[in-house]
C-alpha cells in the first residue's frame, strides 16, 4: 500500500487528488499539509491522515508519495524537497515557472531515483487517447494542421473567490497560458507526437480585473501560432475572457478528413472524412469549472495512473522529461509575445 501525503490542500485536491486517492486501493492519504492548516484539516476529518506543521516534518513521516498542489511559484521548490527526501512526486501543472526550475526538477528526479510526473491529465481523456490511436493509425491521412482552444470565464469560477493568487503575477507568474495553455500545448504533442518548433503569440490582458477594479496583472488570453518539426501548423488558445460556454476543444485537419474533440455536446468525437461520411462517438466528458463530474467515467485517471507508474516503476505519457517540452513551448510564446519574434524551440 502506498502511503501519500498532499502538499497544498485547496480545489483540485479536494475535487481530484483527494477523492482519486481515497479510490484507489493501492494508496492510503497518511498526510496532509497546507499553509493555511484549516484546509488540510477538513481533509484530513473527510479522508483520515494526519496533518503535519511544515512540508519538512510531512516529508519525513514515512510517506512515499506526494501530491504538490501549491500555488505555481512554489511548484518546483516543493517538488526539488519532496524528491531529494526521497518521496515520488505528482506536481501540479503548469510544471514551474521558468525552464531554470524545470531543469532542475528533472535533475532532482534523476539525482533521487524518484519519480517525478506532471498533472497533465488531459492525455487521459478518452476522445483524446481515441484521437492519437485514430492519427498514428493513419485514419486521418497525413496531419496538416490543428486549432485547439480551453476558454472559460476565468478562475474565479473555480475558486469562488472574485480575486485569487490565480490573478497575481507573485504567485501565478502565469495567467490563462500556463493554466489553460500548457494543457492544450502538451495535448498537441500528445496527439501528433511531433514536437512543437516553431512559436509566434500574442499575450494580451485584454478584461480581467482585481475585486477593486484595477487589471491584473498576469495575462487573460494567449494566441499561439505553433509549427511542429513535421511541419505541421496550428493555433492555440487560452483565455479567461470567454464569458459564454467554456470551449475545450480540438480540432486536427487530415488529408483523409477531420477530427473534432470535446467540440459538440453529445459527442466527445466526431471524424468527418473527406469522402462526406461522418463517424460520431461519445467516450467521455471533459470536466468543465462549474462541473466536475465527469458523465460517464469516475475520474480523470491521473492518479490511479500515478500510483500504477510508482508501484510498477513504468515509464510514464506524463513523466517530468515528456512535460517539460511543452513547458518549452510556453516560454517560446513568452518570449515570442515579448519580442515580436518567431521563436524557434530546440528540445
Ligand atoms: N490539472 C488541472 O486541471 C488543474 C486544475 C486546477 C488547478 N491546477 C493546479 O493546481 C495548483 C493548485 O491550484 P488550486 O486550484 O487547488 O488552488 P487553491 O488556491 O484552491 O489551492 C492552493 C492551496 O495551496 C496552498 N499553498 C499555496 N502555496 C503554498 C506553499 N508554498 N506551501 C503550502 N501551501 C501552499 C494554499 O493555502 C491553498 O490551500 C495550481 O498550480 C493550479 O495550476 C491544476
Amino acid at each position: 500500500m502506498l502511503k501519500v501525503g498532499m502538499i497544498g490542500c485547496g480545489k483540485i485536491t479536494e475535487v481530484r487528488h483527494a477523492p482519486e486517492y481515497s479510490e484507489n486501493p493501492e494508496c492510503e492519504i497518511v498526510a496532509w499539509y497546507d499553509m493555511l492548516p484549516n484546509r488540510a484539516q477538513s481533509l484530513a476529518d473527510q479522508y483520515g491522515g494526519h496533518v503535519y506543521k511544515s512540508i519538512d516534518e510531512l516529508l519525513h513521516s514515512g510517506v512515499e508519495a506526494v501530491s504538490v498542489c501549491v500555488a505555481n511559484r512554489a511548484h518546483a521548490e516543493v517538488t526539488i524537497q519532496a524528491l531529494e527526501a526521497g518521496c515520488h512526486v505528482l506536481c501540479e501543472k503548469p510544471m514551474a515557472i521558468s525552464l531554470d526550475e524545470c531543469e532542475r526538477m528533472v535533475e532532482a528526479s534523476r539525482r533521487s531515483g524518484k519519480r517525478l510526473l506532471i498533472g497533465h491529465n488531459q492525455r487521459f481523456a478518452h476522445a483524446h487517447e481515441h484521437a492519437r490511436d485514430m492519427i498514428h493509425a493513419g485514419d486521418i491521412g497525413r496531419v496538416l494542421a490543428f486549432h485547439t482552444s480551453f476558454a472559460h470565464p476565468g478562475p474565479e469560477g473555480w475558486t469562488g473567490q472574485s480575486d485569487s493568487w490565480f490573478f497575481n503575477q507573485s504567485s501565478a507568474v502565469f495567467g490563462a497560458l500556463g493554466d489553460l495553455g500548457i494543457h492544450k500545448t502538451d495535448l498537441i504533442h500528445y496527439l501528433l507526437n511531433d514536437p512543437i518548433v516553431q512559436v509566434s503569440a500574442f499575450i494580451e490582458t485584454l478584461d480581467k480585473k482585481h475585486a477593486d477594479g484595477t487589471p491584473i496583472s498576469v495575462e487573460d488570453n494567449a494566441f499561439c501560432l505553433y509549427k511542429t518539426m513535421g511541419g505541421v501548423v496550428g493555433q492555440m488558445h487560452a483565455g479567461w475572457t470567454n464569458y459564454g460556454q467554456e470551449n475545450n476543444s480540438t480540432l486536427i485537419y487530415g488529408t483523409e478528413g477531420v477530427l473534432k474533440l470535446y467540440n459538440d455536446p453529445k459527442h466527445s468525437l466526431i471524424f468527418e472524412k473527406k469522402n462526406g461520411e461522418i463517424e460520431k462517438l461519445q467516450l467521455d466528458e471533459l470536466t468543465t469549472n462549474k462541473d466536475q463530474t465527469i458523465g460517464n467515467r469516475t475520474n480523470t485517471g491521473v492518479i490511479d495512473h500515478f500510483v500504477g507508474s510508482v508501484i510498477q516503476n513504468i515509464p510514464s505519457t506524463i513523466d517530468a522529461e515528456i512535460a517539460i517540452k511543452a513547458m518549452r513551448v510556453v516560454f517560446a510564446a513568452q518570449e515570442s509575445a515579448r519580442t515580436g519574434k518567431t521563436i524557434t524551440i530546440e528540445h
